[in-house]
């Protein structure tokens, strides 16, 4: 992969990029959130502006830089982050499912701050589903609309990954699946990534790494 763009080809097209994590409110000063920084998405974001094409990032606490020249829509938790897809993704030539949303919420949020409870010495929480936004998209006839979905796995084998990512794709019904591994130190704000993409017929389309810039021209090109 390489870090320069091909000069224009996502030209007139309209892309929208979710990117960061989403943060699950337990009361108005804390919430569950992960580890995602956000970086993948703000490049395939960056990358997409640069080959010609008009961007929507929605972008779920990025803890790096906003891309300049695409038009940010600024959402928290995964409902939030959900109404803003759904607002953007109409008519949109490549919608790519790059934040990390949050499978659970917490199913009451307080309207104060929790306190402690000193009867015991623990604590469990209701934790919900939340709704899973691009299954949704790609459940509904998206004709026209390139979907493009992640997923983070710790699975170390490399036969049980390519598995797990045909089943997740088919699960999703995203017609290319980025597949990244990630644990402790690999994947999350780090510089550099390594995905394998899969196609609606489960085959690996491309493997690209390096850093994320390079790997997000190399998801476009799929794309494109
Ligand atoms: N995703 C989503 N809505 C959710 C959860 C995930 O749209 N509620 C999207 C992510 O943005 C990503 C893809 O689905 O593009 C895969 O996310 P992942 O967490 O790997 O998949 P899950 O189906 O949640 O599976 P798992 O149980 O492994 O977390
Ligand atoms: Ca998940």
């Amino acid at each position: 992969a390489r870090a320069t763009a091909p000069a224009g080809d996502l030209a007139g097209r309209r892309i929208v990029v979710t990117a960061g994590g989403t943060r699950e409110p337990l009361d108005p000063v804390r919430f569950l959130g992960n580890r995602s920084s956000g970086r993948q998405g703000v490049a395939i974001a960056d990358a997409a502006r640069a080959r010609g094409a008009e961007v929507t990032l929605i972008a779920a606490n990025l803890e790096v830089d906003e891309p300049a020249g695409c038009d940010v829509r600024h959402v928290s938790s995964a409902e939030e982050l959900r109404a803003a897809v759904r607002a953007a993704a109409p008519g949109a030539d490549v919608v790519v499912m790059a934040a990390a949303v949050a499978d659970y919420r917490p199913a009451a949020v307080s309207e104060q701050k929790l306190k402690k409870d000193d009867s015991g010495d623990g604590l469990t929480l209701e934790l919900v589903r939340n709704p899973d936004i691009l299954a949704e998209l790609g459940h509904e006839p998206h004709e026209g609309t390139v979907l493009v979905g992640f997923a983070a796995e710790t699975e170390p084998d490399d036969e049980r990954l390519l598995e797990v990512a045909r089943a997740k794709r088919e699960a999703k019904g995203c017609d290319l699946l980025v597949v990244n591994r990630v644990g402790w130190s690999e994947g999350f704000g780090t510089p550099d990534n390594a995905v394998m993409m899969i196609g609606a017929s489960g085959e690996v389309v491309t493997r690209v790494n390096g850093d994320k810039l390079s790997v997000a021209h190399g998801i476009l090109d799929m794309v494109v």
